[in-house]
């Protein structure tokens, strides 16, 4: 797919390794700031990610388990795989392996009240003729805002009577992925549910695991998109959840996205962004309602 955001990535470009650079006494396995820097680079380029000096050490604690697996003596020999091999796989596992994935059921859940009680009802009452509700969750990691996304929608469940209602849901970590697509969460989970989603939509629970109900899962597809490539869907959206993934991006990645996202939404769509993610300016197509929350205007 193309990229739209961000330039090519030219690892000749970036990191010549300076062979002389000592390595960090602390590291069990040799990470230069070299290595760092191509690192960084490389993520930055392929998922706007950036990566400040000061993630060095989580870079290395997130990608030290790459280096043992593939039998690798140190960060420079890793480099030199993501140069030489980056092709067959290994890019897409540095990936999955530096994304920060924390998410929960109902995370900000004043955005799943507005959902309910504002965006709903004006969506249902403005497409009352189609009878069709679309909502992406863009950057939904392991499937917990999606699904919570679902449950709210189906609360309105008499009320979507006869309705065409789907949830697109997309990440561009594929271990997020398949776990979103299993529906199986720890039991810890529930206490972020609230009650009556939890009776309703639980189908089995053990004492360690929850599975979401199938009336629920159906809703949803989940698809692997980095946010940075052109997107294969026509939209119109109706709702647009892009929740703490902004925050990893530079302020004219961020921006450039959420003209895209704009581009997405009908004309009275919604946008939930997440609570550090306002917007500062040059968006005057999307006017702030409540906390985190705008609405395309014009
Ligand atoms: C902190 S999670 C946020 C999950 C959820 N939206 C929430 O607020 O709870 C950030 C997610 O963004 C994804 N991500 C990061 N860069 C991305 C990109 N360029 N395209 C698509 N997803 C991306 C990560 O894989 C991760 O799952």
């Amino acid at each position: 797919m193309k990229r739209q955001v961000s330039a090519a990535f030219n690892p000749d470009a970036i990191a010549v390794h300076d062979r002389s650079a000592r390595p960090s006494s602390d590291y069990e396995f040799a990470f230069t700031e070299d290595d760092f820097g191509f690192i960084a680079e490389l993520v930055r380029c392929r998922t706007g990610i950036m990566l400040a000096g000061h993630k060095r050490n989580l870079v290395y604690s997130r990608l030290v388990r790459r280096l043992r697996i593939l039998g690798l003596s140190d960060f420079r020999s890793y480099c030199d795989l993501l140069k030489d091999n980056g092709g067959s796989g290994e890019i897409s596992k540095l990936i999955n392996a530096i994304t920060t994935n924390l998410t929960s059921f109902f995370r900000e859940n004043h955005h799943f009240d507005h959902l309910y009680q504002t965006a709903l009802p004006a969506v249902m009452s403005e497409n009352s003729s189609e009878k069709r509700l679309r909502i992406w969750s863009a950057a939904c990691s392991t499937g917990e805002e999606p699904y919570s996304i679902a449950m709210t929608v189906m609360r309105s469940r008499r009320t979507l009577d006869g309705w065409n209602v789907r949830i697109l849901a997309t990440d561009l970590d594929t271990d997020v992925l398949s776990l979103a697509r299993k529906a199986t969460y720890n039991i810890q989970s529930l206490k972020n549910l609230p009650a009556p989603l939890n009776r309703d939509f639980i189908t089995s629970s053990t004492d360690s695991q929850i599975q979401i109900d199938a009336s629920i899962r159906k809703l949803i597809s989940f698809k692997e998109l980095n946010l940075l490539d052109s997107w294969p869907m026509k939209g119109p959206f109706d709702v647009i959840f892009c929740r703490n993934v902004l925050i990893y991006f530079s302020g004219e990645t961020k921006s450039e996205l959420i003209n895209r996202f704009s581009s997405m939404l009908r004309l009275g769509g919604w946008l939930y962004l997440g609570h550090s993610e306002t917007l500062s300016g040059g968006h005057s197509d999307l006017m702030l309602t409540d906390r985190t929350t705008y609405r395309k205007i014009s």
